[in-house]
């Protein structure tokens, strides 16, 4: 193989960007082929744009067609595990949207089929690309911080407008979409937060849902979490604030990583904290600090092209994947953690069988109030594979 053959699956906000880069070939050895959208409109606009690629309404049509090596999966988040496990069964790569999926227990279908096919299996975690994060990582992972404390992370500039919920039937619906904020905008920032500082062991969360827009799912999250070494962290987000904040803070015994507003300041101690805690004569001690500037060039990096270049690359080339879809179960595992800590009022244990969560989802989805056009398609579905 000298390239890859992409087809696209689900044109709306995402996918289309994925078509234009594909199809305008901005992504090296990868060519489009194949686009699918339920929405006949949606295709009209392929063929308009990129006559030679072929348009399906059925996504199993596009995996039989041969013309595929690799799909990019970019429909609403229930379809992405259905219809990648069904990919893999046919003998196509898959790049999965994120989130990997609505809920563990099918995310682990999902891997499975993954492991059985033996193919390549990527998530669009784009924000991995960015010099910043990538250096915040290499920085905490090298042990330079010493022992790990704390992660504080409040990333609330995800701003939404009703406008944004009422635009399409799945959005913020348990039956359509499964979760809010914490499933559709900040997946990124849980999988950076574990990606940088690790799982933590056990959560208690507190979500509210529809708390700033008429919806049922959350739309403001604060999280505590705590590790295996002792290490604590919150995690903040929500979609009704402006100005919102993104502020990433990580402090270490031997120092303090801000990120925040494109900058990475490093507060690096002469000697450890823990050390000169007990080592220290004077009751009221300081230590000196140098401060860092840490921030990379390149700004975020390249982003959702450079994971599709990557998973080309890895295909063709055996280049190792920045972001393995296996991995793309944590943010669920944490997002599903989260949820099931407010509705038990309780602690949950992050690494669980999934059942529990998978439950009183099916009671939210089976209980929900709004009733939008088309929704209950994708209800009926996720009850139709559940267990
Ligand atoms: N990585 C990112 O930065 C990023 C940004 C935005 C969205 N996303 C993800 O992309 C996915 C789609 O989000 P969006 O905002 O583009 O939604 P959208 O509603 O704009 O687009 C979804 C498209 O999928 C189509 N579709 C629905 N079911 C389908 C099916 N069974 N087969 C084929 N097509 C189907 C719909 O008709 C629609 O055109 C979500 O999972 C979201 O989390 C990722």
């Amino acid at each position: 193989m000298d390239k890859v053959r992409f087809g696209v699956i689900g044109i709306g906000n995402m996918g289309t960007s994925h078509v234009n880069w594909l199809g305008k070939g901005e992504v090296k050895d990868a060519v489009l082929t194949a686009a699918c959208d339920i929405k006949p409109s949606r295709l009209d606009w392929v063929r308009a744009n990129f006559g030679d690629v072929a348009c399906f309404e059925d996504y199993h049509q596009l995996l039989d067609s041969g013309l595929c090596d690799a799909i990019l999966i970019a429909t609403p988040h229930y379809y992405h595990p259905i219809i990648g496990i069904d990919a893999f069964k046919k003998g196509i790569a898959v790049l999965s949207e994120k989130p990997v999926g609505v809920y563990v227990k099918k995310v682990r279908e999902l891997i499975a089929a993954a492991d059985e096919s033996g193919l390549a299996f990527g998530i669009m975690y784009n924000q991995r690309t960015s010099p910043q994060y990538q250096k915040i990582r290499e920085i905490v992972q090298s042990g330079e911080l010493g022992q790990l404390k704390r992660c504080v992370w409040i990333i609330t500039d995800w701003y939404r407008t009703q406008a944004y919920y009422d635009s399409g039937a799945w959005r913020a619906t348990w039956a359509g979409e499964g979760g809010g904020v914490l499933l559709n905008q900040a997946p990124h920032n849980l999988d950076l937060w574990q990606w940088i500082f690790g799982m933590p062991k056990k959560i208690r969360a507190f979500c509210a849902f529809g708390k700033y827009h008429n919806i049922e799912v959350e739309d403001d999250v604060t999280a505590y979490a705590e590790y295996e070494n002792g290490a604590t962290s919150v995690f903040i987000t929500t979609t009704g604030e402006y100005p919102g904040t993104n502020r990433l803070e990580i402090t270490g015994s031997r120092g303090k990583i801000v990120y925040e507003n494109g900058k990475i300041t490093y507060w690096k101690l002469a000697v450890d904290e823990r050390e000169n805690t007990f080592k220290s004569d004077k009751g009221f001690d300081r230590i000196d600090y140098e401060i860092i500037d840490l921030t990379q060039p390149g700004g975020g990096g390249p982003q959702h092209k450079g994971i599709l270049q990557n998973f080309t690359n890895h295909i063709l080339h055996g280049e190792p994947l920045l972001a393995d879809g296996r991995e793309g179960i944590n943010m669920v595992a944490l997002a599903n953690a989260m949820m099931l800590s407010t509705w038990k009022n309780d602690w949950v244990e992050v690494d669980n069988d999934g059942e529990e969560f998978y439950q009183h989802l099916r009671e939210k989805i089976a209980t929900s109030t709004v009733k939008k056009e088309g929704v209950e398609a994708v209800a009926d579905l996720t009850d139709s594979f559940g267990t």
